[in-house]
């Protein structure tokens, strides 16, 4: 048996889990804590990345010690560190990466860097029902919007990604616009609950492109245009009618190219990960549509969905159940602030 501690902390929000392996078993969460800054990056309209490294600092040691307490466990009883290498901020990346590199040396452990997006990829293997392999996954969050084969864990082939913003850019830059807190995604979300999504025809870019790629930066302009438009105060009603047809138009996107994904590869089994998977909406249309085409959608648990240390830990157990993992012992660290998966 080994317990595996991991850390995420390549945004806005620290994250510490420890997740246990035993031969072939399902790995199992054992615990996880995690601190989101967004409240801290709120009042700038978007994350600071000097911001965020202090609080990741500040935070870091306090949740792993309630990760521990969670657990009943004590910092010997751990067998293995991995921590998020990248992609993302790299100020960020380095304290998580510095922690979790450090801790190893003094406990004499191995620590395994993890690539951010197969944590999100593998995060619904948390769930109670977890996905088989071979599948298609719609990558979704704040800074990535991919469609991937994904054969076994370290096998990705990209099918398809967007040529600018990613989905949760959409959400966010569209909701900024209406005059929405950031995160904007779910605030969109929540308002969008009130409106009409066919209240304003809003583009569906590349919706007709015959490949399962994406473009979301049509749509910002579009949303801009709508907004001077409607005007300085419009109303609630206005509003809500706005973010729903923005959200019906990004969403129609996903679903479209999604299907096509699966069509292209033959497969009947979608995993849908990142923040965006959060998005009610195109749960219920992708589960809709699914289900007309015999295909099982799988999503992570809903606290799953945006950045966390669960996923990270969990990515590293399924690569030490496969033996894929290859650790370090001698210290050494670097970040990967800008890195595909799959390269
Ligand atoms: O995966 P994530 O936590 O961070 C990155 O790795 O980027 O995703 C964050 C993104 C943000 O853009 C946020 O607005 C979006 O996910 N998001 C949502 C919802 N919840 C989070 N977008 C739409 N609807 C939601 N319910
Ligand atoms: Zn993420």
């Amino acid at each position: 048996m080994r317990r595996i501690l991991g850390f995420e902390s390549s945004c806005d929000e620290t994250g510490v889990a420890l997740v246990e392996v035993a031969g072939d078993a399902p790995p199992n969460l054992l615990a996880q804590a995690l601190h989101s800054q967004i409240s801290m990056h709120q009042a700038y309209g978007g994350v600071v990345p000097e911001l965020a490294s202090r609080d990741h600092v500040r935070r870091v040691l306090p949740l792993t010690r309630e990760v521990l307490s969670q657990a009943g466990l004590a910092l010997d009883d751990i067998d293995l560190i991995a921590y998020t290498q990248g992609p993302g901020l790299a100020g960020a990346l380095l304290v998580g990466a510095g922690v979790a590199v450090s801790l190893a040396a003094s406990l004499d452990v191995p620590a395994l860097p993890i690539h951010h997006l197969e944590g999100h990829l593998l995060s619904p293997f948390l769930s109670a029902d977890p996905p088989q392999f071979p599948f298609v996954a719609l990558l979704v969050s704040g800074g990535h919007t991919q469609l991937m084969r994904v054969d076994d864990v370290g096998s990705y082939a990209i099918l398809g990604e967007t040529i600018d913003d990613a989905a949760g850019e959409a959400f966010d830059k569209s909701a900024k616009l209406l005059g929405l807190p950031y995160p904007g995604g779910p605030h969109l979300a929540r308002m969008a609950e009130f409106g009409d999504p066919e209240a304003y025809a809003l583009p569906r870019p590349l919706l007709h492109s015959g490949k399962p790629d994406f473009s979301f930066a049509g749509l910002k302009t579009a949303v801009l245009t709508q907004v001077k438009k409607i005007g300085e105060a419009p109303c609630d009603q206005t509003r809500a009618d706005l973010a729903a047809s923005t959200q019906a138009a990004i969403v129609d996107v996903l679903v479209k190219k999604s299907l096509l994904a699966l069509k292209e590869t033959g497969l009947k089994r979608l995993v849908v990960a990142g923040g965006v998977g959060a998005n009610a909406r195109l749960r219920e249309q992708l589960n809709a549509a699914c289900a007309k085409r015999g295909v099982r959608v799988h999503y992570p648990e809903l606290s799953l969905c945006t950045d966390n240390g669960a996923m990270i830990a969990m990515a590293a157990a399924l690569r030490v159940q496969r033996d894929m993992a290859q650790p370090r012992r001698d210290g050494g660290f670097e970040v990967r602030p800008r890195w595909e998966l799959g390269s």
